[in-house]
């Protein structure tokens, strides 16, 4: 084993560099396609944002992409597009980024947080039934780190219910459901590119959806609420913010979409290896599941400590201060943090809780070496004892 931690966290002169969570697969491509826009003198939405909600729309089998700012803004365009009324409840996991029930707050709406399951970190259909009510306007499910939630049950309540669902599938992009990609045939599926994900515009993000409706006032909302006239004057018909993604964003978008199938099958290799080292390690932890059912994107390897470990706050203290390797959080408890104090919630949460001191993302892009997997569990073995 590779030690290079010196005493008191220092780093041993000529050890390995920082190894980061992620380095984005951008190269001279997306440089080509930047170049090309900054030239051409138009640089807001336009011509190269159309394009790249085409290719993406395509990519994805969806009839309709609405580029955005970021998934936050697709997620909030969503829940005005749908047309979900003020004051009604959604149902968001509790374990998730904040985005996820930040966005019905803003809506003057009230999230009900709902606990997940342990294996695949998605919320639980047996919860999510408990959680609906006579208020209930939506449910938003989270696909977590690249792994479909179960698709099937959560729209089958929806639909009892007569319900939306608006798929939060952030870190989705590639990931399938039985054997169907994410996004494709719905009403409202919203996908993040920031650098973290499979597929980086920088910042930025894209409502997709299958009905025509949801898809025009969309475009209005993301815009000031303005829609063209038959005489193309312009009117202003909803009072819409601006969440638009720029051509310089789409560009690399663009670039990107060509790399997207790759970069998904060198990330599926990499958490094989993951898997084979860490099951091999005799550390007490799990390993990410990947269902029958699900096509895995491993868009963030997260493992889960066990108990005889230290919690994920230590350990990434210690993978950082003493070995150079940025580790994160799998993702947030919402009902742990101050913002969410006092939200409507199911049961104990008792998950999604443990997950928030537990999980542990691992660093994964397309050029970390096979060597620096096994420094990297090696590590992780030394920081556990540590
Ligand atoms: C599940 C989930 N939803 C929403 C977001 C927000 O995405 P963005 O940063 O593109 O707004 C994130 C960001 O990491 C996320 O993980």
């Amino acid at each position: 084993m590779q030690e290079l931690g010196g005493p008191g966290g220092k780093t041993i002169p000529g050890a390995r560099g920082f190894i980061p969570l992620i380095r984005p697969s951008v190269g001279e491509e997306e440089l080509e396609e930047v170049r090309s826009v900054l030239r051409s003198g138009w640089l807001s939405q336009g011509a190269k944002v159309r394009q790249f909600e085409r290719e993406f729309a395509t990519h994805i089998g969806a009839k309709y992409a609405v580029a955005t700012s970021s998934c936050t803004t697709a997620l909030s365009l969503a829940i005005d597009a749908l047309q979900l009324k003020i004051g009604s409840e959604m149902v968001v996991p509790d374990f998730t980024f904040p985005a996820t029930a930040n966005v019905v707050i803003r809506a003057v709406s009230t999230p009900v947080l709902v606990d997940v399951r342990e294996d695949t970190f998605a919320i639980r259909p047996s919860e999510t039934a408990k959680a609906l009510g006579k208020k209930t306007s939506a449910i938003m499910p989270v696909h977590p780190f690249g792994h479909p939630f179960e698709t099937d049950e959560l729209y089958e309540l929806a639909s009892r219910k007569g319900i939306e669902v608006i798929e939060d599938a952030a870190t989705a992009i590639g990931t399938k459901y039985k054997g169907k990609l994410v996004g494709a045939s719905r009403r409202a599926v919203c996908f993040s590119f920031h650098p973290r994900k499979l597929l980086t515009t920088a910042e930025g993000g894209c409502l997709v959806t299958d009905d025509k409706a949801v898809y025009e006032r969309a475009v209005a909302l993301r815009n000031h609420g303005q829609v063209a006239d038959k005489r193309g004057r312009i009117k202003f018909r909803y009072n819409g913010l601006n969440y638009r993604m720029s051509d310089v964003h789409a560009a690399i978008g663009i670039a990107q979409l060509k790399k997207t199938d790759s970069i998904i099958s060198s990330r599926r290799r990499q958490a094989e290896l993951y898997n084979e080292i860490l099951g091999s390690s005799k550390l007490d932890i799990q390993l990410p599941l990947e269902e029958e059912w699900a096509y895995h994107t491993y868009q963030s390897y997260v493992i889960v400590l066990g108990k005889s470990l230290p919690t994920n706050d230590r350990i990434i203290r210690v993978l950082k201060e003493r070995f150079r390797i940025e580790t994160q959080v799998g993702t947030y408890s919402l009902s742990l943090q101050p913002s969410f104090r006092g939200t409507l919630s199911v049961g104990t949460l008792r998950t999604s809780r443990l997950l928030y001191r537990r999980s542990l993302t691992l660093p994964l892009f397309e050029s970390l070496s096979e060597e620096d997997q096994v420094y990297i569990v090696e590590s992780l073995a030394s920081a556990s004892r540590l």
